[in-house]
């Protein structure tokens, strides 16, 4: 048995109040790794947790009315937030890091401190765009229209003082790293970085800020606070109690086998991170696996593009272990994969109910029929095998190596293809052997249905073991119905054939995996993934301002509706008579036929603007306009003449 530690981290995330599937991607599939190294048999450290500082939290914080913390610790810790949902995924990490956390932030002060001291970090002058009024900088890129992207107003040239990190010093041992050793995996984000970041040079990192205050203060120059990126990264070692008294495993663990993280944050992973490690001396992680995106609609999900699916609904629907499993059998981890309701439920009902499902069901079912049960005793034995039995052993017994090669090189989809391969063999072999044929004479065919049997089970027992790291919960379900105990779900067991006993004792159980009916899901996952609209959203106030004479100009009058008609071949008209107590009728046409029945409003009485110009429409004179309330509710326009109450004369003026 394979035995040593293995440390596998995901990114840490930001503390998101809308998390979807694509947030808990890398997280599932860092689980499936750490499931699988256990049951090889290594001492697994898998880690994952929250990146809780920076402007971005501050300034939502300050929009909810509350403090950072406050507004962290609802994401995290509050209902459907981060915790909640890698419970819901099953995920196993054995701890969990959040970037608040009193060790982190002072391990954080101490690793500036080090790489001050060592001279890497050193005092500046950040130069960049300033809006005044919102006290922020900002990069180039970040302006909107050469503005302020917070407030739309013009920003200036502007300096601040801060600290930087000589992260040019380290370019060329990056470059090093990158290109010729296997530290970043795939092989195909290497060009990416070398090319984009490395070769047209190396600048020095801003790693300190003075125009926010949520982040860790620099402890020698308070005014400061860290870099998120310096405060994030050392999660990894911060964790294991690097710098504090926190923990003890530091000297076990690091470094880490393998950072999972999203292809947008290779970067910081492959350049900053070795630099920083470097700097301080420390030990590098063997491994950074950069994955694709889970898409959708071919664009990445996210919640500022409104494209998220949201794994509690899924989950609910159709279980966590369909769509753990779905996510990585489905997608090559490496690359970005588009998400689709159809592509889900297909994946299920082909693989799992139809293939997987149907073997554990027809298998136990017929040693029930057959057997009463349980398998006579020497089942496992036949010495005459066929051309079937020696495929379908010779497949399941090097299945586990195939397996393994996969699974070592993060090929998820892959390793899973193998497994499959070997279940469709199974379903073929029933096919092949038709025990039902064989059932019609028992006195001498009985002990070759017996091992029919006993071999679909023993192929169903090694693919089981080698699906827990992907769908825990069933897997145990799964055992439970072959009748295969703990003794027999262990990694080496998956490499001997023949580890169940002879006399096996199969319980058909309730259907793993239920076919899902397409048509009918796909409707209802429509209506529920439907984003959300906002109950009610409301034309941003104007920014212009008008002078106030200008505004005594405008001459609203009550008026009372003598008559209303719809207008010919216009949907939208209706044209009023209107007393205005002027003694003459005023016509005003107005466009809410759509809101309003014409005989419902008269004898009302309404706000209408008296004195501006004429207008026609439709061949109509329309003099003036009715003043109505606008908004929009769940999507839809909506609106409200503005009336008031019938006491008021005609005429009177509003001022
Ligand atoms: N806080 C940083 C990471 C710091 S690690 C020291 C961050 N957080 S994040 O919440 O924005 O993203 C966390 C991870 O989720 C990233 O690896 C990112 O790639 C991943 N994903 C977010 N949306 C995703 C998809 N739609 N698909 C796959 N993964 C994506 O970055």
């Amino acid at each position: 048995m394979s035995t040593g530690k293995f440390y596998i981290t995901t990114p840490i995330y930001y503390p998101s109040d809308k998390l979807h599937i694509g947030h808990a991607y890398c997280t599932v599939a860092a689980d499936a790794m750490a499931r699988y190294k256990r049951l090889c048999g290594y001492d697994v450290l898998f880690l994952t947790g929250t990146d809780e500082h920076g402007q971005k939290i501050e300034d939502k914080a300050r929009e909810a009315g509350i403090t950072p913390k406050q507004f962290v610790d609802r994401i995290v810790t509050g209902e459907r937030g981060v915790l909640d949902l890698w419970k819901l995924m099953n995920i196993s990490n054995d701890r969990f890091i959040r970037t608040t956390d009193e060790y982190h932030v002072k391990a954080i002060q101490r690793i500036f401190r080090r790489m001050y001291d060592n001279g890497d970090i050193y005092k500046g002058k950040y130069v960049g765009k300033y809006c005044k009024p919102c006290e922020s900088f900002w990069t180039e890129s970040q302006l909107v229209d050469g503005k302020c992207p917070d407030c739309g107003r013009e920003v200036v040239d502007a300096e601040e003082e801060a600290y930087f990190f000589r992260l040019s010093k380290y370019a060329g041992r990056v470059q090093d790293l990158l290109e010729n050793t296997d530290f970043l995996q795939p092989r195909s984000r290497v060009n990416e970085m070398v090319n984009n970041f490395i070769k047209p040079g190396l600048e020095d990192l801003c790693v300190s800020r003075t125009s926010f205050t949520w982040g860790i203060p620099v402890d020698f120059d308070p005014g400061h606070v860290v870099y998120v990126w310096i405060d994030a990264l050392s999660n990894y070692i911060t964790a294991l109690g690097f710098d504090n008294d926190q923990y003890q495993d530091y000297e076990k663990y690091w470094p880490a086998d393998v950072h999972f993280v999203g292809k947008e944050i290779v970067r910081f992973h492959s350049i900053i991170w070795p630099a920083m490690l470097m700097s301080m001396g420390l030990p590098l992680p063997k491994k950074v696996y950069g994955h694709g995106w889970l898409n959708f609609g071919g664009e990445k999900m996210s919640k500022s593009r409104g494209n998220v699916v949201d794994p509690y609904i899924l989950a609910e629907k159709f279980g966590v272990d369909a769509l753990r499993f779905f996510m990585l059998r489905t997608f090559p981890f490496g690359s970005d994969g588009n998400f689709t309701n159809e592509l889900l439920i297909q994946t299920i009902n082909t693989d799992l109910a139809n293939d997987l499902g149907n073997l554990v069901s027809r298998t136990t079912a017929m040693v029930g029929k057959y057997f009463g049960g349980r398998l006579p005793a020497g089942s496992d034995k036949w010495d005459r095998p066929t051309a079937e039995d020696k495929d379908l052993t010779a497949m399941a017994s090097g299945l586990r190596d195939r397996y393994e090669a996969e699974m070592e090189a993060f090929q998820f989809q892959n390793a899973l293809e193998e497994i499959f391969k070997v279940i469709q063999r199974a379903n073929k072999y029933i096919d092949e052997n038709a025990p039902w044929t064989l059932a019609k004479d028992m006195a001498a065919n009985g002990p070759r249905l017996a091992h029919v049997l006993y071999e679909l089970l023993e192929a169903t027992r090694i693919c089981g073991i080698l699906l827990t790291p992907f769908m825990p919960e069933s897997m145990e379900k799964l055992f439970a119905q072959i009748g295969a105990d703990e003794t027999v779900r262990t990694w080496s067991s998956a490499a001997v054939w023949g580890a169940l006993p002879g006399e096996a004792a199969p319980v058909k159980g309730e259907n793993l995996f239920p076919r899902i009916d397409m048509e009918k899901e796909l409707a209802e996952l429509a209506k529920l993934q439907a984003p959300a609209e906002p109950d009610i959203e409301l034309e941003p106030q104007s920014q212009e301002q008008v002078d106030f004479d200008t505004f005594c100009k405008s001459d609203f009058r009550a008026v009372k509706v003598k008559d209303c008609q719809p207008v010919k071949k216009s949907e939208k008209l209706l044209c009023f008579t209107l007393d205005d107590g002027t003694g003459a009728d005023r016509q005003i046409l107005s466009g809410i036929a759509k809101w309003y029945k014409p005989q419902d409003l008269i004898g009302k009485t309404l706000v209408a603007i008296v004195n501006l110009p004429p207008r026609k429409m439709m061949g109509l004179a329309s003099n003036g306009m009715l003043i109505s309330a606008v908004h929009r509710e769940k999507g839809e326009e909506k609106l409200n003449l503005l009336m008031v109450d019938d006491a008021i004369p005609a005429g009177a003026k509003m001022c």
